[in-house]
């Protein structure tokens, strides 16, 4: 098994790097690590040969079968796992023992103990572990947290994240209903939601409350929740996220989507319902179709996973159009942000200067450790009716910007 990337990769900058399991999530960074100087994609791996076929037609690299097969491909150094969520430990335990570092899709795991080995794997491998989380790289939620970080606004008091999608009747693996399996809106849908809230109030959650909620009996599976988030510093949050289709987030946010597409409710249809007689393959079949363009490109507007409302001492900030928008004693004022860099970029731009020792990743695994048990945390407080309080919680790094929640005032 070749041995050489953890320290070859390093010393010259440029990463040699593998993508396993190319579905949604798997084609949507090919883009952004073709967009990155530091990368180069060498090998893609994926069981379906049909998906093989079509990946190394566009994109002229090496197709493998197996992602033990892509291990032993020549000089490769990472590995970028987007394979269904339950099979992320294993894989995550196999291209540590080949020494490849490791970027890996949310949510990391399907229960914290597997999270901890993929920890512990990547330690003991000498290898970086980054977990994938895309919408807390959305750059006004970055910069909201830059805006915090600089302390005019004082201390935050208050994040509330509300997100209504069609989720739920998307076309379905199994696995993807599955809570047992990383399965349902707050394992998936929750760990972009838990990402940005513990990023903008300092990472350390002290306890949970939620609800979910299953409340369509022709598609089994945790379709929506409510969750409240206490920290350790006394701000709190709330994260709501429906995924039944009928109302969605867009009409409270511009009319724009979670990929930053201007959708007026005149171009949108009614979403169909999932009938109980679909078959598992023929889902499998529409979403295999669906994931080249599932998750597009670059965008003519900022990213809106929802409505985000952050309440400080002295203000309110929330997503733009555009950027943001900052509302204070003096009124309404709008920060401009670019549009040419997607989060994926910067999913890749955080993976590569990990590698490199240019700067730790935020994202590590002991902070999607985190995010995965707060999502446990949901689903456990609302089977009991009780608050859960969490043990592995960790704060946003020191080597980011601190948050002004020290602010005295
Ligand atoms: N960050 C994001 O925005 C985002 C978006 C979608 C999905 N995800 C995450 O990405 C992961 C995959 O989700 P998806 O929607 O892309 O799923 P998907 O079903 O679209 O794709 C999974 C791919 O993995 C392949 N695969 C299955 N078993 C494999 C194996 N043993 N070895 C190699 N490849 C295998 C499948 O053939 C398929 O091509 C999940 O963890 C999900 O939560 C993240």
């Amino acid at each position: 098994m070749i041995n050489h990337s953890a320290t070859s990769a390093s010393v010259s900058g440029l990463v040699h790097i593998g993508i396993v399991g190319l579905g949604a999530a798997g084609r949507a960074f090919i883009p952004a690590i073709q967009a990155h100087p530091g990368l180069r994609l060498v090998a893609v791996a994926d069981p379906v040969e049909q998906v093989r076929h079509s990946v190394t037609n566009e994109l002229g690299v090496t197709a493998y079968e197996s992602l033990q097969d892509m291990l032993g491909h020549p000089g490769l150094d990472a590995v970028y796992i987007a394979t269904p969520t339950d099979l992320h430990p294993e894989h995550v335990a196999l291209a540590c023992a080949a020494k490849k570092h490791v970027l890996v899709e949310k949510p990391m795991a399907t229960n914290i103990e597997q999270a901890g080995m993929m920890i512990a794997a990547a330690e003991q491998a000498g290898v970086r572990l980054v977990v994938g989380h895309s919408h807390s790289y959305d750059l006004p939620i970055k910069r909201m947290r830059e805006l915090i970080a600089g302390g005019t606004l004082g201390r935050v008091r208050m994040v509330n994240t509300w997100c209504f999608t069609d989720w739920i009747y998307r076309p379905r693996r199994p696995e993807e209903l599955d809570a047992a399996l990383g399965g349902g809106v707050t394992y998936r849908q929750g760990s972009h939601q838990f990402d940005i809230i513990r990023l903008l109030c300092g990472g350390m959650v002290k306890s949970v409350r939620a609800r979910t909620f299953d409340w369509d009996s022709d598609r089994r599976a945790i379709g929506a929740h409510v969750a409240y988030l206490d920290f350790v510093d006394g701000s709190a949050a709330t994260a709501v996220y429906n995924g039944y289709g009928r109302f969605s987030s867009m009409d409270l946010c511009f009319n724009i989507g979670e990929w930053g597409f201007m959708q007026p409710p005149e171009s949108r249809q009614p979403v169909p319902r999932r009938s109980p007689d679909s078959t598992p393959e023929a889902e499998l079949l529409e979403k295999q179709k669906r994931a080249k363009n599932a998750i597009p490109g670059s965008a003519p507007y900022q990213p809106f996973f929802g409505i985000t409302l952050v309440s400080c001492d002295r203000g309110d900030i929330r997503q733009s159009p555009r950027g943001l928008y900052v509302y204070t004693n003096d009124g309404q004022t709008e920060i401009e942000l670019p549009t040419d860099q997607t989060p994926r970029d910067l999913v890749m731009a955080e993976f590569h200067d990990a590698i490199t020792g240019k700067a730790p990743a935020l994202h590590d695994g002991k902070w999607g450790l985190a995010n995965l048990e707060v999502c446990a945390a949901a689903i456990a407080s609302s089977g009991t009716g009780l608050d859960v309080l969490l043990n592995h919680q960790v704060p946003v790094p020191a080597s980011l910007p601190e948050t002004s929640n020290r602010d005295p005032g």
